[in-house]
């Protein structure tokens, strides 16, 4: 007989790999508290999946630097921003950092965007997320075109 505590497995916040091994483990019985140790809690609010605006050190960059069809990484001040022309004259633009933990995207190729941490990939031409595990698209950095230079910020 052992002397450990009787716990529930419906622990609420538990960890639930932790849970669901002691749980299975024969005569172990699982209290609530016991498992806040994994330190693994369910978020308090739902993470939003809309896409964001963000601002950037104001820079100028000549439009001819964006080819149509194709993305561009672009530093402004300390962040990095992907800027595409997706087609003839339309310019946008998105803040690198990654929707995921902050990597930095990276132009793969045209408008084909991925984040090297952990492999989420992005459109572009609109900055949707479009495989795991970011959560939600890039977020937008307003972009203006005058007299053949695009401005960020
Ligand atoms: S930080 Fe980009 S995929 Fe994880």
């Amino acid at each position: 007989m052992t002397d450990r505590p009787a716990v529930t497995p419906s622990a609420p916040g538990a960890c639930p790999q932790r849970r669901a091994f002691l749980a299975a483990v024969p005569g172990v019985v699982l209290l609530p508290g016991v498992l806040s140790a994994c330190g693994i809690t369910q978020p308090a609010q739902p993470v939003s999946t809309e896409q964001a605006t963000t601002t950037v050190p104001s820079t100028t960059i000549p439009a001819a630097e964006i080819p149509v069809g194709t993305a561009t990484s672009v530093k402004a001040g300390d962040a990095t921003v992907i800027v595409a022309q997706p087609t003839e004259g339309e310019f946008v633009a998105y803040s690198a950092r990654c929707t995921h933990q902050g990597g930095i995207v990276q132009v793969v190729q045209d408008l084909h965007l991925r984040c090297p941490l952990h492999g989420a990939e992005f459109d572009g031409a609109t900055g949707e997320n479009t495989s795991a595990p970011a959560p939600r698209p890039l977020d937008v950095v307003p972009v203006s075109e005058s007299d053949g230079q695009l401005t960020l910020g």
